[in-house]
């Protein structure tokens, strides 16, 4: 069984497939209306979302399949104390396939481990978010009609930023790709993203200050919010909330061809008046995102009992040491009876298993 807990869990034979099948439903919808005639997706979101939520509803209501869930944790057994493993065994009953939203990084991950469906992350705190990934990747190949070979600039909140993450780990698959870092000194990329995707798998990247000295050599602008739920300290956010935007006078420095994708929702960082340039591809994203999902709960469904679709064996070598702590409050082996665990990552650093932090 397939479950899509990070980008890497596909191959990239498998990513291209679920944006090639992706691609020929937005041409032949009419022939995918009972695709999933019988079939139940929950939704187990405990953290707030419109898109994804609402994108996987209504992807698997256009697959002619049925859809259960929660928008509100408090509304579930979670308020009186159930754990992420439980509340999975028990919905695998219910649901053929499960789509879960989750503040704790790694709870996606430990659902997956005792699922009896798939497992699909639809975003686990600032960790991962690999249905966004391949929503951008689908509306970059619709975009431009290429993936290889461009030039991407991620600006803003780049450290939090799970799109970002989980783009840049997709990317790293794709020939030729450039990457452009905007983002104020206490945001910027983290040094895992760094050292185990840009470095260890070739992707050349360069860190700029302004926006403005990166436009001009853009293919694509991903745009992010600066995501104050994920500050501790109010003081901090406030800091950096506004510290990029693009506005109609710095698209004029960008290439006629360049589009702006942006994962939503948006705060200030876009300003209303780009909305009407037709390189402004967000909204144009936020469909694709659907399509998406709709291909993804086919292939992942598909491939169920196939054993040509596992989950990949981890390539990295597990520590076993009990000296080791994970130190982030949002993992789930510090808010779950979770046994923790740690990998060496190819520059030798070793990090929690379940949300990638540094431990040593
Ligand atoms: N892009 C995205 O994840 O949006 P939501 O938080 O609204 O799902």
């Amino acid at each position: 069984m397939k479950h899509l807990i990070d980008p890497t869990d596909l191959t990239h034979e498998e990513t291209n497939n679920i944006i090639a099948l992706a691609e020929d439903i937005i041409v032949h919808r009419e022939q995918y209306t009972t695709r999933m005639n019988g079939k139940k997706l929950a939704t187990l979101f405990y953290e707030p979302s419109t898109r994804t939520r609402l994108s996987f509803t209504s992807a698997m209501m256009e697959l002619g399949g049925n859809v259960l869930g929660f928008d509100d944790a408090r509304s579930s057994s979670v308020s009186k104390g159930e754990t992420v493993e439980d509340t999975v065994r028990v919905v695998g009953n219910f649901a053929d396939i499960i789509a879960m939203r989750h503040p704790i990084e790694g709870a996606p991950l430990i659902a997956s481990q005792v699922s009896n469906v798939p497992i699909i992350n639809a975003g686990d705190g600032s960790h991962s978010h690999p249905t966004q990934t391949l929503t951008d990747l689908l509306t970059i190949k619709r975009e431009l009609g290429h993936i290889d070979n461009i030039t991407i600039g991620f600006c803003g909140d780049l450290r939090f930023g799970r799109t970002v993450h989980s783009l840049i780990k997709a990317l790293s698959r794709y020939s030729g790709i450039k990457v452009i870092l905007i983002a104020p000194e206490t945001l910027r990329l983290p040094d895992y993203i760094k050292q185990d995707v840009c470095d260890r798998l070739g992707i050349s990247y360069k860190e700029v200050r302004t926006l403005e000295e990166a436009i001009p050599c853009l293919d694509i602008l991903y745009m992010t919010r600066v995501q104050k739920e994920r500050f501790l300290d109010e003081d901090d956010y406030d800091r950096v909330k506004d510290s990029f935007i693009l506005d109609a006078a710095k698209m004029k420095l960008a290439k006629p061809t360049m589009k702006v994708l942006h994962p939503l929702p948006r705060v200030n960082e876009i300003l209303t008046e780009v909305d009407a340039d037709p390189r402004a591809a967000y909204f144009r994203q936020v469909e694709n995102g659907k399509f998406v999902r709709m291909a993804l709960i086919c292939r992942l469904l598909d491939w169920k009992n196939d054993s040509m679709h596992q989950m990949p064996v981890p390539h990295e070598v597990f520590i076993d040491d009990d000296t080791l702590h994970c130190r982030n409050p949002k993992c789930i082996c510090n808010n779950e009876d979770v046994k923790s665990k740690f990998y060496a990552s190819a520059d030798n650093i070793v990090r929690c298993y379940y949300c990638d932090t540094k431990v040593r």
